[in-house]
């Protein structure tokens, strides 16, 4: 009599001609049975229409009946969905990230809590430490990256079909506001997402960067998700405001991009009190220690706080990041320092060394 163990051991000579690897182990075949003299399993194919089904039946088949004991074979073949398929299968790296070492999205529960002030001033921080940053602005309903960085005219295609990012104050930069005219309504749904997110990664010629900083829309929408599958490397770091109404939207996002496994490397408290005139005490207007509440429920790194500080608004208003207005302000130090924590952080670390 036949088992499973000799079946499961001659099952492994039949390789995808592609990738050298038996159709056992990349889990194409399976739900294997055996009773009497009869073995069945499930063949798992891109679809039933494959090319390679006719061949690969004929040769399960046959390997299976050379096997004493065994007289029958039945063989039923399904189509996978295509998320199970580029999960066995992985897409080849988008071309445009390929020589990006660490990609760190911005996200938030909410609107408005500061993710662009934050992806640009951290940005600029890690570029003003020496390293190579991209910044992409991948808030496809409201892109903001523009206004805050006074960028304005259309991106430049290259001869290969590649578009290439602006330079400005030292960073690579690509925001879709650049493409779509001011006063175009952002209503972009579903499908449409997805392309143009995969579009800001895949065709836009970022080169060599330490860090790809990414400027999500606010919530767990389609570009989040799209990022979260499309680069599973991909780290988040949460912004939040310390009161209680923005903690639980932040606490629906950590556990939605966790479901998506994405690593999340921290969190920043963003508007956390105000300091009317130097020297007064700190206001608390948003409320207090949100930041530290979650870091401690989630075991992440809150990796600053950042005070209401009038400056930022002012300066971004005029185009000008507030590392670049106020390079030495209390509060430009504070993103420094968020730019070192992240650089700290084991996984996510880059050293200007490595950028030689
Ligand atoms: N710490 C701060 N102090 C003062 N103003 C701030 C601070 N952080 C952000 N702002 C201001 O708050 C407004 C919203 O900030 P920002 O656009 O960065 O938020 P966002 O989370 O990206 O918003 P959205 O969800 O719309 O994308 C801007 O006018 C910005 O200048
Ligand atoms: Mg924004």
């Amino acid at each position: 009599m036949v088992d499973e163990q000799q079946v499961r051991r001659i099952l492994q000579t039949v390789k995808h001609p592609k990738v050298q690897k038996s159709f056992l182990d990349l889990g194409l075949i399976r739900n294997i049975g055996v009773d009497g003299d009869t073995v069945s399993l499930t063949l798992a194919l891109k679809s039933e229409n494959s090319p390679l089904r006719k061949g690969l039946e004929k040769q399960i088949d046959s390997v299976l009946r050379s096997l004493p004991g065994v007289s029958h074979v039945h063989m039923e073949v399904t189509a996978l969905n295509p998320e199970e398929w580029e999960k066995i299968f992985p897409p080849p790296a988008y071309q445009g990230i390929a020589r990006v070492k660490q990609i760190v999205a911005v996200a938030s529960g909410k609107g408005g809590v500061g993710k662009t002030t934050v992806a640009v001033n951290i940005a600029l921080a890690l570029a003003g430490q020496g390293l190579r940053v991209g910044l992409m602005d991948a808030d496809i309903y409201g892109p903001s990256i523009p206004i805050m960085l006074d960028l304005t005219g259309t991106p430049e295609p290259l001869p290969d079909g590649m578009i290439r990012p602006f330079d400005k104050y030292g960073l690579k930069i690509m925001s879709l506001g650049m493409t779509a005219q001011e006063d175009e309504a952002f209503i972009w749904r579903g499908p449409i997402v997805d392309k143009m997110i995969r579009h800001l990664l895949g065709n836009v010629q970022w080169g060599e960067l330490d860090y790809l900083i990414v400027d999500l829309p606010p919530g767990t929408g389609d570009p989040s998700i799209t990022i979260a599958k499309a680069i599973p490397s991909c780290w988040i770091l949460m912004v939040t405001t310390p009161q209680k109404v923005a903690l639980a939207d932040v606490r629906r996002a950590i556990s939605l991009f966790r479901r998506y496994n994405l690593k999340i490397i921290g969190l920043v408290e963003n508007m956390s009190s105000f300091v009317s005139t130097p020297g007064a005490a700190p206001l608390n207007i948003f409320g207090h220690g949100g930041g530290e509440r979650l870091s401690r429920e989630y075991d992440l790194p809150l990796l600053g706080t950042i005070p209401l500080d009038l400056t930022i608004r002012s300066s971004e208003d005029r185009g000008l990041p507030l590392i670049v207005a106020e390079p030495e302000s209390p509060t430009a130090t504070i993103f420094q320092g968020i730019a070192r924590m992240i650089r700290n952080v084991p996984g996510a670390s880059c050293s200007p060394a490595s950028s030689q």
